[in-house]
């Protein structure tokens, strides 16, 4: 793999032990998948943030670490809300932990972002190169921006963020990015929430794998609802980029040949078989972390409402702060709005045992990593539990 002289003296660990160690990590991960080169990045989000995924080892490890990123990074959602973990009920050893894992990443010269949407946070653009770890951020990243990145694990993106690069290979190459298996929709699409673009991200997923998906038949209004799919189709399936016909730009700006593509058809009855009733205890939506926009159709459907049921909404620091007045109106309605964390990587939710959602993504993962059973319905369905 070419590396230039800068790189070089890295490797041979004359700018520290810390940058010898990640360049070596990163040139291995070249190695492996091909990479002829290193691309500089624009930003990393570093996965392996919550206490209980990484645990007392990942903590020694990060402690172990030297150095400062040079590039704008952030990291995935933890275990809970810096500010108001008492709050959401995390006993005070956790949060010990945690503190002590965001600490050693800020050391590291990590932003405290602790979210799966950076996109909010910093413009990301067409084309620009990344190594991002959360699977909804990376499907986001190529799909919905047409920007560059692999599925970075969390070791390759803390490299990549020390480093300033990442491997060449994959995603970040045009011939890694063709569509390999056509979807058609064949459902009226125009009146569908966020939730059906998950459940149809859910269902997908499963029949396509790894391969990169071209949807036809898919209108979709806005980038959440986009959001929704690629986040699912990343959590059932492993994809990490998808193209929707006449929607996402490269689908628009490249002129794909789909020539001779297995073409499997998705059905209305299929999705809406997913949206069963059932009782459940608690409502979390934020899955990926909310935009401005569904802060504010959050803040409107509970208008004048009181929950009865604890409700969790869960967005970016950076998008709560500048949403201030749409969260304390959502607040007034006992529900409550937490940065940093997430339903599935917060131990909080184990204490429940059904869960409903209106994201695909949190409908697959729920199950396993809270041990409970999840429910997917439209935002307008979780307010109208939550409430009456
Ligand atoms: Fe984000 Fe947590 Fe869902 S990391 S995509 S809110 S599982």
């Amino acid at each position: 793999m070419y590396l230039d002289p800068e790189d070089e003296q890295v490797l041979a660990g004359e700018l520290g032990e810390t940058r010898q160690k990640m360049l070596e990590l990163l040139v291995a991960l070249g190695k492996v998948f091909g990479a002829e080169k290193l691309v500089p990045i624009r930003s990393a989000q570093v996965s392996g943030a919550s206490y209980k995924t990484i645990g007392e080892y990942g903590l020694a490890w990060l402690s172990t670490l030297d150095a400062k990123a040079v590039v704008p990074a952030v990291l995935n959602p933890i275990g809970m809300p810096r500010g108001r973990w008492q709050e959401m009920g995390i006993s005070e050893d956790f949060a010990r932990n945690q503190n002590a894992v965001v600490a050693a990443y800020e050391r590291l010269g990590i932003g405290l972002e602790c979210t799966c949407t950076p996109y909010y946070l910093r413009e990301t653009s067409y084309g620009d190169h990344l190594a991002w770890s959360e699977s909804s951020a990376v499907s986001y990243a190529n799909s919905v921006i047409g920007a560059r990145t692999n599925r970075e694990g969390g070791p390759g993106a803390l490299a990549a963020a020390i480093i300033g690069k990442t491997p060449c290979y994959g995603f970040h190459l045009d011939e890694h990015r063709k569509p390999q298996v056509i979807v058609r929709v064949q459902a009226d699409t125009r009146d569908w929430s966020i939730a059906h673009f998950g459940a149809l991200g859910y269902h997908t997923g499963k029949l396509v794998g790894n391969r990169i998906p071209f949807f036809s038949g898919l209108e979709a209004a806005h980038p959440d609802q986009l959001k929704g799919l690629g986040a699912a189709m990343a959590a059932t399936g492993a994809v990490a980029l998808y193209h929707v016909e006449g929607v996402t730009p490269e689908a628009v700006k490249v002129p794909f040949d789909l020539s001779g593509l297995e073409v499997i058809t998705v059905e209305t009855d299929e999705i809406e078989a997913l949206f069963r009733h059932m009782p459940v205890d608690v409502v979390a939506v934020g899955c990926p972390h909310c935009s401005p926009r569904e802060l504010e159709e959050i803040a409107r459907l509970l208008k004048g409402k009181l929950v009865l049921k604890p409700f969790y909404v869960f967005a970016a620091q950076g998008v709560i702060g500048k949403n201030q007045r749409t969260v304390d109106a959502i607040e007034k309605s006992g529900a409550r709005v937490f940065a940093d964390t997430c339903m599935v990587v917060s131990p909080v939710m184990e204490q429940y045992s059904a869960i409903m959602v209106n994201s695909g993504k949190a409908l697959a993962y729920v199950p396993d990593m809270c041990a409970a059973v999840a429910r997917i319905g439209t935002i307008e369905d979780c307010v109208k539990v939550a409430t009456e």
